[in-house]
């Protein structure tokens, strides 16, 4: 196509996926375009909030390994952007062990960890309490703590992704989103409001937003996309130190009933605390429904767990918001990663990363695109994440 900018790779969503698929293809020498729709650094999306979970712990015993896999990578990761990433604080994981949820089962947990050698203590109702300053658990709950989890810094990520991608020369655009991708067996053109470009490869790390662009190709990636509630509180004993907990409860008859919550940030000054309910309930028509503000219930929902089981927190919100959750509708799967090949004509110059908690994989996820396009395999054991 003639006027069209040409590069090897196009990311379209610059969050840290794309950042990161981006950086690694320029550094092995291909040119690179990111174009964002909103700004960069937004923290919008999967990435609303300053922290994630870092965990290593997984049901899936593939997923496991990709953790371990991921470790190094975040490392690398650390000293290139010379900050402390990953935060162990520890990752506790309690409640009614048996019970099957979206983010796994403990006890099935508990199994892939002995056989994989990932080292955690199993804890009782009583002993979490006594470490941790919960209160009034049922005594039927039990878990673990895997010692070396915790949280991510979001944050620090996100902009140490965007100075690599930045300084390597990587060629980005925000504020530009992309109106159509007409893949073809020889490359993909690419149509934005400001114009047309022409790539090799494309990457979709767009999130909710990859099936506005996949749906005119013929195909639709079965996933929902729920508003989900984000409440910081405050904790009352600043000194007070316990790990990332999430609490696994037979779902009610309303929701999911899953609680998960941060202790402070251990690289910020603060005495906030992050709280929400993984509730997967009305998935919005669209990401563009999305409306910012939580359902009132669901922040009811966990300030009530909060009074009546973590009493070094207090109840009363300082701020609520909202992140979009982009889940696969089979809970089977946890991601979408793969090339579209065999989808649609080019479909083999397209390739997606999209759905699933995936900050933890961030740079792994960046590698394994960037893997794709430019070696047409990857080295990592994701089939099963295969579109
Ligand atoms: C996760 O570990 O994947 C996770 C933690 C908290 C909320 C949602 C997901």
């Amino acid at each position: 196509m003639t006027g069209a900018e040409g590069y090897d790779v196009l990311v379209v969503g610059g969050g840290p996926v794309g950042l990161s698929a981006a950086w690694q293809s320029r550094r092995r020498g291909a040119t690179v375009l990111v174009l964002e729709q909103f700004g960069f650094g937004n923290e919008d999306c999967g990435t609303s909030g300053e922290e994630r979970h870092w965990r290593l712990q997984y049901t899936e015993k593939d997923l496991c390994s990709l953790t371990a896999e991921a470790l190094p990578l975040w490392r690398d990761l650390e000293s290139r952007t010379g900050r402390k990433l990953l935060h162990e604080v520890g990752s506790l994981w309690f409640g009614d062990v048996d019970v099957q949820t979206n983010e796994g089962q403990i006890s099935g947990t508990a199994r892939t960890m002995d056989a994989a050698s990932i080292p955690y203590e199993w804890l009782t109702a009583a002993e979490i309490e006594r470490r941790y300053g919960f209160r009034d658990l049922p005594r039927r709950f039990e878990g673990f703590l895997q010692p070396d989890g915790g949280a991510a810094d979001v944050r620090g990520t996100l902009h140490g992704l965007l100075s690599l991608a930045q300084d390597s020369g990587c060629v980005l655009r925000d504020h530009e989103p992309v109106l159509e991708l007409t893949p073809d067996e020889r490359a993909v053109t690419v149509r934005t409001a400001a114009g047309t470009y022409r790539a090799a490869k494309v990457v979709l790390t767009n999130g909710p937003y990859a099936n506005q662009l996949l749906a005119p190709l013929g195909v639709s990636l079965g996933f929902d996309v729920f508003e989900m509630a984000l409440v910081t509180l405050r904790q009352r004993d600043r000194s007070a130190t316990y790990p990332f907990w999430y609490v696994f409860q037979e779902p009610t008859d309303e929701d999911t009933n899953l609680f998960y919550g941060f202790p402070p940030n251990s690289w910020a000054a603060t005495d906030e605390v992050r709280v929400g309910p993984v509730f997967e309930n009305n998935p919005l028509p669209s990401a563009a429904d999305a409306t910012g503000t939580p359902d009132r219930r669901h922040v009811e929902r966990v300030c009530h767990w909060v009074r009546d089981h973590l009493p070094l927190v207090s109840p009363d919100p300082v701020r609520v918001a909202t992140c979009l959750a982009v889940l696969p509708s089979d809970p089977e799967r946890q991601f979408f990663l793969g090339s579209a090949e065999g989808r649609f004509t080019g479909g083999e110059n397209v390739v997606i990363s999209t759905g699933g908690w995936g900050f933890k994989f961030v740079p792994l996820l960046g590698e394994v695109c960037a893997q794709l396009c430019l070696d047409g395999a990857t080295s990592y054991r994701v089939d099963r994440l295969a579109l």
